[in-house]
């Protein structure tokens, strides 16, 4: 499947039978696995269009949103590096999606006036519920990586989703005072309950890691390590013990070294394919204000996958 760009918009259903009407903006966005999701979703629900790529420059991102609205779109995805931008450049935001700092899901009304989500938060309780059977609110947590995009979306939603331990940990520790402070503030601007100081940061190499993962029940890893096939685990993973649930949003390998570990010393593992499918499903909610055909996108991205 092509990429577009914004000077194609002109001619992009030139040749061909469904209107693009649907689209993932990025840069780069070649390998974004969206369409895969969408696509058999829009076809399977009788909607006549199209979900494309649509590779997109920083700084042009409200630019963007103008023309792929002028166009015909009806609904945007947004992935890295502009989910901040796109944040930027919304009339409306969500309040869930301000505190992840991030908005991946733009709709527009009638008048082409844009209001941005974040469903990687709200997905990934989801994918929690389908893999363990069990409420992420329900769970104490441990997020190693916090310091990154999905890190933080997932931080925002525990502490939406009210658990009672939230431990912060990066490489970088500078960066989780500020998403500490941020998170504190949404738990008095929201008034949520429980605990107070349930929120904990720490830095990827405190001798106190190994004490704060045996706290842990559900230990996610949101850090790029895993990636590559021989990345080693994010932390010592001899850590993990039967009692954890161990979920890893790297999807691609599908076991990381962290799953392959904790699954051999007997903890419940799942991979990051469920927060894929959660988060697009809740995209094509918002736009289409029905339920979204979850068999039909997950057999599309499985099949990407195997392809
Ligand atoms: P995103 O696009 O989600 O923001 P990112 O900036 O690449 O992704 O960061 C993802 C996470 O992986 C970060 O928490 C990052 O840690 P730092 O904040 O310290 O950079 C983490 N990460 C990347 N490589 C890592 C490594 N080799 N060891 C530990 N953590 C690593």
């Amino acid at each position: 499947m092509k990429s577009y760009t914004l000077s194609d918009l002109a001619s992009i259903n030139e040749n061909e039978t469904k209107p693009a009407r649907f689209a993932v903006i990025g840069n780069p966005v070649q390998h974004s696995l969206s369409p895969q999701l969408h696509q058999p979703a829009l076809d399977s629900l009788g909607i006549d269009a199209r979900y494309v790529r649509v590779e997109v420059e920083s700084g042009k991102v409200a630019e963007a949103f103008d023309q792929l609205f002028e166009a015909g779109f009806l609904g945007i995805n947004v992935t890295v590096p502009h989910k901040l931008e796109a944040l930027e450049a919304c009339h409306a935001v969500d309040p869930a999606a301000a505190s992840m700092g991030a908005v991946n899901t733009i709709v527009f009304d009638k008048d082409g006036k844009r209001t941005g989500f974040n469903t990687d938060g709200p997905g990934f309780a989801r994918a929690i519920r389908e893999e363990f059977s069990v409420d992420l609110g329900d769970l104490k947590v441990i997020i190693i990586g916090a310091g990154g995009g999905a890190g933080r979306a997932i931080a925002t939603q525990c502490i939406i989703e009210n658990c009672s331990q939230v431990i912060l940990v990066n490489r970088t520790l500078e960066k989780l005072a500020p998403l500490k402070d941020q998170l504190t503030e949404l738990i008095s601007r929201e008034d949520l309950e429980g605990p107070r100081d349930r929120i904990e940061i720490m830095s990827l190499d405190d001798p106190q890691l190994e004490s704060a993962i045996d706290a842990s029940e559900l230990i996610i890893n949101t850090t790029s390590v895993g990636l590559n096939s021989a990345d080693p685990s994010p932390f010592p993973s001899r850590w993990v013990e039967p009692h954890h649930l161990v979920y890893d949003t790297i999807y691609n390998p599908a076991r990381t070294r962290l799953l392959r570990d904790a699954e051999a010393q007997g903890a419940r593992i799942a991979n990051g394919l469920s927060l894929l499918l959660h988060q697009g499903a809740l995209s094509l909610e918002y736009w289409l204000n029905q339920d979204a055909p979850l068999g039909a996108m997950r057999e599309g991205v499985q099949t990407a996958l195997k392809g």
